[in-house]
């Protein structure tokens, strides 16, 4: 059986289609006549109930639709492995294109299913799905991922892409090491960026929202180096022809920690680090709009508002809300070509709660 939906996570120019088995089997995908394998370096996958097939996007974009095929192993042996039998489910695929791009914003949903799922339903209709971390709270049993395939089965139904980025929480606990197997990467790293249509997204991760040395993580962080790295990947983008294509409309950012606003002790790490980023997104060609949660409050912050502490490039839009197992508030974004971005924040009760324009 299939766990959960397939989820066809968006990453650089390729589509992870990510299939969650409850047993242990094969996994790929074919789309036309063409089939794409869950293997290491040409070894086919079976130890583990996370597949990854990663697959061209022009390739889906143009045929619309994937087949995904599951062998049951029964037992991998060095000679004559055993496998039974095979179980194949079609499934529809609508890229993202035209002026009018709609996405659902869900960060912050800390285990919550239904709430979030009623929020999206809420806003209607949309090209993709954005998951902006902290969808669990901790990483502390593999069972935690299965947030992340639950509201991408029930929002998505395998059939638009989903647009990933990690969260702080998601780096806690006994199997957060693995997050990387059960979550879409760039050659490992969680930083990336996503084109769907004519919308281009940079993936940013500030990883921890502490210091590395904080007592509450007990010796388990290593996030200065990453965020070093980072700094790297950001300047290679914003000069990239990828970022620079003209016929691209919206260039956003989607970041977890929105780290151009100042937070209070603990969290007023990384000045230099986080200075830099900005000052790098503040080049010739800005994004047009920052994506965060983490505040667990909605809100949108234009350049030289109180909170601009360090010269934000764009609006930048904070877009979860939540009280614990209560409540749960995500938004709609309508991303159009003539340049006007439509914040819609829906809720858990159903309801459409307030409107913003940038
Ligand atoms: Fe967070």
């Amino acid at each position: 059986m299939y766990k959960t939906t397939p989820a066809v996570f968006a990453v650089e120019d390729t589509y992870q289609i990510m299939v969650r088995t409850e047993e242990k089997s094969f996994v790929w995908v074919k789309i036309g006549d063409q089939c794409f394998h869950d293997h290491s370096n040409g070894i086919l996958r079976s130890n583990t109930t996370i597949h990854r097939i990663t697959v061209p996007s022009t390739l889906l974009d143009k045929t619309g639709q994937y087949t995904v095929y599951k062998r049951l192993l029964i037992e991998r042996k060095p000679y004559y492995t055993e496998t039974g039998e095979i179980s194949q489910k079609v499934y529809d695929f609508y890229p993202v294109k035209g002026d009018k791009i709609r996405a659902y914003h869900i960060a912050d949903a800390h285990n919550m299913i239904d709430g979030p799922v009623r929020a999206a339903q809420a806003y209607g209709e949309i090209d993709f799905l954005i998951l902006n971390g902290d969808i669990a709270s901790s990483s502390d049993q593999l069972e935690d991922f299965d947030n992340v395939y639950d509201l991408c089965g029930r929002i998505t139904h395998g059939n638009i892409p989903v647009v990933f980025a990690r969260g702080n929480h998601d780096m806690r606990g006994k199997c957060a090491e693995y997050l990387e197997f059960f979550t879409p990467v760039s050659n490992g790293k969680s930083y990336y960026t996503v084109r769907l249509g004519d919308f281009f997204a940079i993936i940013l991760d500030c990883g921890e929202d502490k210091a590395d040395d904080s007592a509450e993580y007990g010796n388990t962080i290593y996030c200065h180096t990453y965020r070093e790295e980072e700094t790297g990947f950001l300047e290679q983008v914003m000069k990239s022809a990828e970022y620079l294509d003209k016929s691209i409309f919206c260039r956003a950012v989607i970041v977890h920690n929105p780290f151009i606003w100042q937070d209070k002790e603990p969290f007023d790490i990384e000045n230099d680090i986080y200075n830099k980023w900005t000052q790098l997104l503040c080049g010739d060609i800005s994004p047009d709009i920052i994506i965060s949660g983490h505040m667990h409050k909605i809100s949108i912050g234009n350049p030289g508002d109180e909170r601009d502490y360090r010269g934000q490039p764009c609006p930048i839009a904070v877009l979860s809300e939540l009280e614990y197992e209560k409540y749960f508030a995500g938004a709609g974004i309508e991303f159009n070509r003539n340049g006007k971005i439509n914040i819609t924040v829906t809720d858990s009760k159903g309801q459409i709660r307030d409107t913003y324009n940038i």
